[in-house]
């Protein structure tokens, strides 16, 4: 029987054994396959990978704090896991293991259409900052044109395919080691900002932990709830119950909003398309997820 889980720790709080197990249930699969969390400390983390490829599971999600481990220890990677840094996604094939980061495509996935404005910003300088950075600055519908939910949803601003991305960090140092690691001005087109013009984006990403706990996100982020606009998209990786106040006050202004639960379910749905090869139930992950 194939099995799937995702490790974590903590991983109690995840979503993604409900939103998968919802997939698998809607595909007709909940008999034959399964997917449960799995806690393992940093110490533990390898060996809990390596014996669950043994114990003969098909692949595992990773979560906070595994990631740059989970690349690690994987004997071959996708392009944006190694460009990343970090993968989310590992596939065991007997005790070889492949890595991919799904985190940068889900959030290309859950981008509502074409964004015809290049420019992007991207805040914060944490794991979430570079898998949006390098998903937005290489934003390209794959050639085979065969993945539903990554389709012509940006346009070619500059030479190269992509967005031009700004970063903007709470301490700058960290958002000029990401934006040097990434490959620079010459691979992401734009530079480290310190007083981001918020309208001139087409696109902007929160990736910081800001609103998690209530912070007031127009007092720590450089942004101001009158200066978005209508056309923009602006995404919060963080999520709860209700909008977070940065994107009612987007949508309140006529921007599109994206939370980061859309993006949970779009990393997820490719996720299940790696190890099941079948076309992903994202109706189905989406109620699970926002149950
Ligand atoms: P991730 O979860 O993406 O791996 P992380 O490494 O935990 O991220 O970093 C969290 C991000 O949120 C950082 O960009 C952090 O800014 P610093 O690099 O300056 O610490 C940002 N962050 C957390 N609290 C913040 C606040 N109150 N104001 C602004 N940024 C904040």
């Amino acid at each position: 029987m194939p099995r799937l889980a995702v490790i974590g720790f903590p991983v109690a709080h995840s979503r993604s054994p409900a939103m998968q197990n919802a997939a698998l249930e809607t595909l007709g699969l909940a008999g034959e396959w399964s997917y449960r969390a799995v806690e393992a400390t940093p110490a533990a983390f390898e060996m809990t990978v390596r014996e669950l490829a043994s114990l003969g599971y098909a692949g595992v999600n990773v979560t906070v704090p595994h990631k740059e481990a989970a690349l690690a220890l994987a004997d071959e990677a996708s392009d944006a896991a190694r460009a990343i840094g970090a993968a989310n996604t590992l596939s065991f094939s007997g005790k070889r293991i492949a890595a991919d980061n799904t985190d940068a495509a889900g959030l290309l996935a859950s981008l509502p259409g074409p964004i015809p404005n290049p420019r992007a910003l991207v805040l914060g300088a944490g794991g979430a900052a570079r898998a949006a950075i390098w998903a937005l600055a290489h934003a390209e519908p794959p050639p085979d044109g065969n993945l539903p939910f990554v389709t012509q949803r940006v346009t070619k601003g500059r030479e190269g395919p992509g967005f031009q991305v700004d970063v903007w960090n709470r301490t700058r140092s960290r958002a000029e080691a990401v934006f040097e690691q990434l490959g620079g001005p010459a691979s992401l087109g734009g530079a480290v900002v310190e007083a981001p013009a918020q309208s001139a984006y087409g696109i902007v990403v929160n990736t910081t932990a800001v609103g998690l706990h209530g912070e007031d996100p127009f007092a720590e982020l450089p942004l101001d709830p009158a200066a978005f606009a209508a056309g923009q998209v602006v995404v919060d990786m963080v999520y709860g119950d209700r909008p977070s106040a940065l994107l009612a006050a987007a949508a309140a202004a006529g921007a599109t909003t994206v939370d980061g639960l859309e993006v949970l379910v779009q990393q997820g749905a490719l996720s299940l398309r790696t190890w099941t090869g079948l076309e992903p139930p994202i109706e189905a992950m989406r109620a699970a997820a926002r149950a």
